[in-house]
């Protein structure tokens, strides 16, 4: 249910949580025996991995009288065991075992998740109403190919906002000039939608110390959890930009980098690599304090050279099952959050467009 202020109004957002394909945690964080809280999708889930290397997502809670799977269960060959009285579930939730009874309870069953693991992620679909997964998480090469591209380096954060501001970003190109001060705004060739698919492709002037640096922006949705974005020119580099939601305000998200190697110096490697994450980090670090502070408006004044506003608000309404508010034209946050504003280094690179 969505938060209302005491004046009854509704806050932050009109939109509940959307359905997808969403991280739960990178394959590297997850050995096999472990088992993992998560609080995703505004519900306590658990996400585990089986002796066989197989990798589940399933509510929290046992069947039989609620303890929390994390805290003290254990794995066995392909099933999880209950930390209260030994029940044990396989991956989809079926009771395969009570320690102390000849028989097993069909109906305790414990709703799982699917769950696609690939490109060194673990992602779990999540709909509201149990709805089959609509699409599938495609196998990006670089994140598979170690002879050409670097180990990935990653960051995550949690931001209060709704996941559909966050994404929004992508498609707000003159905020890239006020916000993160780069000297260049990507110039958008096309932004096409296919179903849960997006497509942007656009060109992107790199300040340099040694001059200007033609080159391009190409990102990629599957959905609303998941997106790849390739950045070419001064090297290239991709990243795995994952969204997914704690609640419908409030996201988790997650980026993964690899970068193409440029030699076999390892050292040129990461410091090219490292520069490039640190100023999408930083880019991060600057959208923060909007995103946790701004209205969402249903119907935003826009210029007539902003990016593709509408079409992205026309694809993203497809993953919403549930009621979308339509009762406000602003849906303002419940408290101011304080931040702390950081020197940049693409402003020492850039110009500021506050400046004179
Ligand atoms: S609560 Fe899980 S086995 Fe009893
Ligand atoms: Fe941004």
């Amino acid at each position: 249910m969505p938060t209302t202020d005491d004046a009854g109004r509704i806050v932050r957002s009109p939109f509940p949580i959307p359905f997808g394909w969403f991280q739960v945690c990178w394959s590297a964080d997850l050995k096999p025996g472990d088992i993992t809280p998560l609080d995703y999708f505004d519900r306590k889930l658990v996400v585990w991995r089986d002796e066989e290397g197989g990798a589940h997502v399933n509510d929290a809670f046992c069947p039989h009288l609620g303890a929390h799977f994390a805290y003290g269960g254990s794995v066995h060959g392909t099933d999880i065991a209950c930390p209260f009285h030994g029940w044990r579930f396989d991956g989809d939730g079926r009771n395969t075992l009570i320690p102390y009874s000849e028989r097993t309870n069909k109906k305790a069953c414990v709703t799982s998740y699917p769950v696609t693991e690939r490109n060194g992620i673990i992602l779990a679909w999540y709909h509201p109403h149990g709805d089959a997964p609509a699409w599938e998480i495609p196998d990006v090469p670089e994140f598979n190919d170690p002879e050409h591209y670097t180990p990935v380096e990653t960051r995550e954060y949690v931001i209060d906002a709704p996941w559909q501001d966050l994404a929004e970003n992508g498609v707000d190109s003159a905020h890239f000039r006020y916000v993160h001060h780069t000297e260049m705004v990507p110039e958008l060739e096309s932004y096409e939608t296919d179903g849960p698919r997006t497509k942007m492709r656009s060109i992107q002037k790199f300040p340099t110390p040694r001059g200007i640096v033609d080159g391009r922006i190409d990102a990629d949705s599957f959905g609303p959890g998941f997106s790849v974005i390739r950045f070419s020119g001064i090297v290239d580099t991709v990243l795995m930009g994952c969204n997914t939601p704690l609640t419908r305000n409030r996201c988790h998200m997650r980026f993964t980098f690899t970068v193409k190697k440029l030699g076999d110096d390892a050292a040129v490697n990461s410091t090219v690599g490292q520069a490039f994450v640190d100023e999408i980090d930083k880019q991060v670090q600057e959208d923060t304090p909007i995103w946790q502070n701004k209205a969402f408006l249903a119907r935003p004044a826009l210029a007539d050279t902003d990016g593709p506003f509408t079409p992205f608000r026309r694809w993203a309404a497809q993953f919403y099952a549930e009621p979308v508010d339509d009762s406000q034209l602003v849906y303002v946050p419940a408290e101011t959050r304080e931040f702390e504003a950081i020197e940049t280094a693409s402003r020492r690179f850039g110009t500021d467009p506050f400046a004179d």
